[in-house]
């Protein structure tokens, strides 16, 4: 199935901004298609995260409309756009909760009640292409930053879902971990899974991108897929 994310008009200014009633998203336009994998560039501050929030559903736009698969986000439960999106956060220690290392992976397939045996067989295959099954009796929270950072893209990436948002999953990650990333992302969106990634690693936005964009001031200033130039 296509999907879509649509943002149409979109401003948000943030409840605490400072100033006050300065906004994060300046009246963005956005249509972001499944089969084009697209990175998301700019100085700090720029709006790349606030951006990335209000496609994923995470953020409600204070105007304007952002389009989830065809459907009004403000419209759909956190849990209806988790079965589409999957989203890692800037800071992974953000997503990260249970008492273990496997109990995180497992968490999103045990809230929606798959079969145990199929949870434990996913769970094994995570913990392995993520290097991580020496730590699945861990804490979460004693992870390293790089481990706390694979930990939550294996917890993503157990799902089957239409479209995934990643926030600078490459820090933290050493060569080796950043490798499997990118086959896992190359996997990914050869299969047509929609990909938005906020990255500052040229590296990593050259190999995989098909379609670049770069927000400064909350506003877009470059989209590699209007871009005229030869
Ligand atoms: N929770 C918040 N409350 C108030 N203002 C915020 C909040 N989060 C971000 N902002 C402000 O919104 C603007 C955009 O921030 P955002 O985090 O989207 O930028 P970014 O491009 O992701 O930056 P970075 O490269 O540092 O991650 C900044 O001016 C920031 O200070
Ligand atoms: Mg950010």
């Amino acid at each position: 199935m296509s999907c879509y994310i649509e943002l149409n008009n979109v401003s948000f200014s943030y409840p605490r901004s400072y100033p006050r009633g300065k906004v994060a998203i300046n009246n963005v336009t956005l249509h972001l298609r499944q089969n084009e994998f697209t990175a998301l560039t700019g100085p700090n501050g720029g709006g790349k995260t606030t951006l990335a929030k209000l496609a994923a559903g995470i953020l409600k736009p204070s105007s304007g409309k952002v389009l989830i698969c065809g459907k009004d986000s403000a419209k759909m439960t956190l849990g209806e756009i988790g079965k589409k999106i999957g989203y890692l956060f800037q800071n992974p220690q953000q997503q990260l909760f249970a008492l273990t290392v496997a109990e995180d992976i497992a968490f999103s397939l045990e809230l929606n009640g798959h079969d145990k045996g199929e949870i434990a067989r996913k769970v094994k295959n995570m913990l392995e292409l993520f290097q991580l099954t020496h730590l699945q009796d861990s804490s979460p929270f004693n992870l390293s930053h790089g481990e706390k950072g694979r930990l939550a893209l294996a917890g993503i990436f157990i799902n089957h879902l239409d479209y995934f948002i990643l926030d600078e999953p490459t820090t933290g990650l050493d060569v080796e971990r950043k490798n499997i990333l990118s086959d896992i992302v190359k996997r990914f969106s050869g299969h047509g899974i929609g990909m938005l990634v906020i990255s500052h690693d040229e590296g990593f936005v050259a190999q995989h991108a098909k379609r670049t964009i770069e927000m400064v001031e909350g506003e877009i200033v470059y989209d590699s897929s209007k871009d005229l130039r030869p």
